[in-house]
């Protein structure tokens, strides 16, 4: 298959796309990734020096790339994230929720505040952010919710 073809088939020119945990790791290799397919992207993570070395890696490949710093286990960060990058990009069309974190402690430790962060990080950012950019991700793949009132 000839490169143009590829271009043709899977390119993400003129898209935005959001990827959090884009400080290291998977985030950043998708995040260049996304940037080579053509996107722009929202780097997402705490911390702000780390943002700055994808954005920096990107740039250098010519691509388009801001920085969004903040802790995703704040309900409130990841709103004004979603702001941000909307009043920034305007509309995304590709939310990449990479952000996560792992406290490995025998399950006998793990305190009540180690829980409710894990599930804040790894579960609940994740859903508002997607519930955020509902609109521009559009209705043919937003996940649904449901309580199933005969339980
Ligand atoms: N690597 C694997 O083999 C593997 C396997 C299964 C699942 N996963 C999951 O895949 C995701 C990425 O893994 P990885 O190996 O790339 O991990 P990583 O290198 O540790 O990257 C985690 C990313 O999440 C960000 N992050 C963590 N806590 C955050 C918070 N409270 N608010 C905002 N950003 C936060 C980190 O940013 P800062 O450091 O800047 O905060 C970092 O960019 C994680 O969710 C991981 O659990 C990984």
């Amino acid at each position: 298959m000839s490169g143009d073809l590829l271009q043709d088939l899977f390119s993400l020119e003129g898209r935005v796309a959001l990827v959090t945990g884009a400080s290291s790791g998977i985030g950043r290799e998708l995040a260049v990734g996304l940037v080579r397919a053509g996107a722009r992207v929202a780097l997402g993570g705490r911390s702000a020096e780390r943002q700055a070395a994808t954005r920096a890696a990107i740039l250098e490949r010519g691509g388009v790339a801001e920085v969004f710093p903040g802790d995703l286990g704040d309900v409130e960060v990841g709103q004004a994230l979603a702001r941000d990058v909307r009043a920034h990009f305007g509309q995304i069309a590709i939310l990449i929720n990479c952000a996560g974190m792992n406290q490995r402690e025998p399950i006998a430790e793990v305190q009540s505040e180690t829980y409710e962060r894990l599930l804040a990080v790894n579960l609940r950012a994740p859903f508002f952010l997607r519930s955020h950019f509902t609109a521009s991700i559009g209705r043919a793949v937003t996940p649904k919710m449901w309580v199933d009132p005969g339980l």
